[in-house]
């Protein structure tokens, strides 16, 4: 058993040394500011396959109401704030959901966030999937939560086949549950989210930082999210705005990154018990704002948030309540 361990801890050591003089240093294939994101991303007018009390309009309607819009150096994507919804056979509340024309394998992408949708009753988030035959190809949630509680959660949803290990080299934590508002990271059973089979849940890593998610994230002024994906492993970072350990190649958008000097990160996923090119597939990037569904609305989950009423009938009857609901960007930087 020693002996192995020493063979494997000596080869992991050559591997690490390989791939960060091979791996780490990125160019700049894209870099999408304001109304440049109207040329790299699509808009997916769909019935919500998550059930949402959401209707997710196309570029048209959006445009006129004002449910995105760019200038010069940012680009707004929101839900409608203005509508009392009072008709039940509609799907909901006015949204947006954008997908990337592009699809990316490896690649580092560097989300420059400046607010984030936030509210009762929203589920917020940013992407990447593949979506064709979902759940096969994979999915890669970077930015989620719900219901303004909590923490960032990062998860990995895959078919059958692919697990984590418990110990891991991130400064998050794996939560109790799929979906736990908890922000400690202590001792706790933590067996389910090491799977990353979507039927059982998926395998999520709590990013354990009040200022990464909701009303905090917003006071704070945003930060930047970063992912890198490789064919062994992926990582996810997160730095406030206000964080002082800001890379500079993230914080001034440059046009190469080495993630080596990016620090441990909020979430690394190793490929130690998953074939990483057998579970995901070119991923294209997604950005939406859904309102309760299976996640935000599911009973429990809206309950314990200690928001009002039922999410339905919040989300249909406060149109005010959804003028903090809107992301705010200043850039998407993809690396290859
Ligand atoms: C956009 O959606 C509106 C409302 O459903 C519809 O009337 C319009 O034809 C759509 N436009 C396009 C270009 O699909
Ligand atoms: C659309 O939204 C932007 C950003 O919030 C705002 O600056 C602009 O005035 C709005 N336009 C209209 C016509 O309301
Ligand atoms: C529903 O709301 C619209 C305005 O948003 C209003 O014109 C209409 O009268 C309302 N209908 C009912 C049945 O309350
Ligand atoms: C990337 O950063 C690592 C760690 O600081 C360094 O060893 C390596 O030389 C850097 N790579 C490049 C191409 O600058
Ligand atoms: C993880 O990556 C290493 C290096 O490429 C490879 O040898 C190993 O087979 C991979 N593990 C799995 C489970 O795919």
């Amino acid at each position: 058993m020693k002996g192995a361990f020493w063979i494997s801890f000596r080869l992991m050591a050559f591997a690490s040394i390989i791939s960060s003089a091979l791996c780490a240093t990125y160019s700049r294939s894209e870099n999408i500011v304001g109304t440049g994101f109207y040329n790299s991303f699509n808009f997916e007018a769909i019935t919500d396959p998550n059930h949402g009390r959401v209707n997710y309009v196309n570029k048209t309607t959006a445009m006129s109401q004002n449910l995105t819009f760019a200038s010069a150096n940012t680009f707004i994507l929101r839900g409608d704030w203005r509508t009392l919804i009072n008709d039940s056979s509609t799907t909901g509340r006015n949204s947006v959901m954008i997908r990337s024309n592009n699809a990316y394998t490896t690649h580092v992408a560097v989300f420059d966030v400046l607010h984030m949708p936030q509210g009762c009753g929203t589920w917020p988030a940013i992407w990447e999937t593949n979506g064709a035959t979902w759940p096969n190809g994979g999915e890669v949630d970077i930015m989620e939560g719900v219901n303004d509680q909590g923490n960032d959660q990062v998860t990995l949803h895959t078919v059958a086949g692919c697990t984590m290990p418990a110990s891991r080299t991130q400064t998050g934590f794996v939560p109790p549950s799929y979906w736990s508002s908890d922000t400690n990271p202590v001792t706790r059973s933590i067996s389910g989210q090491l799977n990353c089979d979507t039927s059982v849940n998926g395998c999520g890593v709590n990013v354990g930082q009040a200022s990464s998610f909701g009303p905090t994230f917003n006071a704070d002024g945003g930060g930047w999210y970063a992912m890198e994906r490789t064919n062994t492993f992926i990582n996810v970072w997160f730095w406030s705005r206000k964080a002082t350990n800001v890379p500079a190649d993230v914080s001034t958008g440059g046009t190469t990154v080495n993630t080596s000097n990016w620090g441990i990160p909020v979430a690394n996923f190793p490929n130690t018990t998953c074939n990483f090119p057998q579970f995901f597939d070119a991923h294209n990037i997604i950005i939406n704002l859904n309102f309760c569904g299976d996640f935000a609305g599911q009973a429990s989950v809206y309950a314990s948030s200690g928001c009002p009423s039922t999410c339905t009938s919040y989300v249909d009857n406060n149109p005010a309540a959804f003028d903090n609901a809107y992301f705010w960007f200043n850039s998407i930087n993809i690396y290859q």
